[in-house]
């Protein structure tokens, strides 16, 4: 068998440690496959650079951000037909059994077109994707992406960070998230830190609410703002300041932006052993022959079923509508 490897889309902690668990349970298991990874992911589809992987170059990987093999973003293969039919060819002439993907909502989209072409024209590769996005953007009804909860460590920290300067000048920091249409990076991390408000991407924000908010606090305020809400930060910082003028609310407002940042740096814990765990899956189902499938866990010896591409890659509510219960929780703890 010939197995190549993809990480596509944005970069995250846990990229690394999915390849290497692919490589190793691979290599372990059957060492007479060939593992190859994809270089620079949709791109290097095209171009037909690929290169082969053994035990030692995945070496060290675990905790490493980022991905070795690198991304490269390709817009067009959401729409271009002849595109996504001239990658689906290359695997086959490549003699791919299997492609194992690591990647975003885009990743999984592509791989869906992909193996639709595959399986119409009777092409040989099959896809087996696993959700790697700090977004939480791709279907996740039963676990959430590898790399979301390490890029939420490190919004956690950041968030510590500036509060100390928020309470020591009195101080309501706007600060932007990533995560683009999905909210749950803002969401999350507003929760874990404690702060103020989370301005929510299709929100229509209550600014003359969200000056009680701040009024009511003593110090240390801080509100994130969720990457797809249409206001810029300055543009928020404007209408807030002119409220906190007209009702006499003595605070400065500053605004920052956590955006790469979060999606670099040490994949935690969690997030290894997630990858770790769908990447030696994928691989035993791959030797059983299995179909074309998504995978997510929400831990480590929790094996939901592979779900079919296609059902994967059309569930957008399950990021774009984070759950009323959700909601409620985060407002109780306000
Ligand atoms: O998808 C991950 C992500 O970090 C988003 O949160 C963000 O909108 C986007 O990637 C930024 O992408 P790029 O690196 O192409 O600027």
């Amino acid at each position: 068998m010939k197995f190549g490897i993809l990480t596509g889309g944005g970069d995250c902690p846990g990229m690394n440690a999915f390849v290497r668990a692919v490589v190793r349970t691979t290599l372990n298991l059957r060492p007479q496959t060939s593992v190859w990874g994809v270089v620079d992911g949709w791109k290097g589809l095209l171009d037909n650079n690929f290169s082969r992987l053994n035990k030692l170059d995945v070496a060290g990987l675990t905790s490493r951000g980022g991905t070795i093999l690198g991304t490269t973003r390709v817009p067009e293969l959401a729409t271009d037909f002849d595109l996504q039919e001239t990658l689906a060819r290359n695997l086959h002439d490549n003699g791919f059994n299997y492609l194992f993907v690591c990647g975003g909502n885009g990743s999984l989209k592509a791989s869906n077109a992909l193996n639709t072409i595959a399986r119409r024209e009777g092409l040989r590769t099959k896809f087996l994707v696993s959700p790697g996005s700090i977004d939480n953007d791709v279907c996740n009804t039963a676990g959430s992406s590898i790399g979301f909860y390490s890029a939420l460590d490190k919004s956690l920290e950041m968030l510590e960070w500036i509060r100390d300067t928020a309470s020591s000048h009195r101080r309501l920091y706007l600060v932007r998230s990533m995560g683009r249409k999905s909210a749950y990076l803002a969401l999350y991390s507003g929760i874990a830190s404690g702060a103020e408000y989370v301005i929510m991407p299709n929100e229509e924000v209550d600014f003359q609410h969200v000056a009680t908010v701040i009024a009511e606090r003593d110090k240390d305020t801080r509100i994130i703002v969720s990457e797809s809400y249409p206001k810029s930060l300055e543009e928020i910082r404007t209408t807030l300041e002119a409220i906190f003028a007209n009702r006499g609310i003595k605070r400065e407002v500053r605004a920052v932006d956590m955006g790469y940042f979060q999606r670099g740096g040490k994949t935690s814990v969690t997030d290894i052993l997630r990858a770790s765990w769908i990447g030696y899956r994928m691989v035993q189902d791959a030797f059983e022959g299995c179909d074309s499938g998504f995978y997510t866990a929400y831990y480590t010896g929790h094996s939901p079923a592979p779900m079919p591409l296609e059902e994967a890659a059309a569930d957008e509510a399950s990021y774009d509508s984070i759950p009323q219960e959700f909601i409620d929780f985060a407002l109780a703890l306000r």
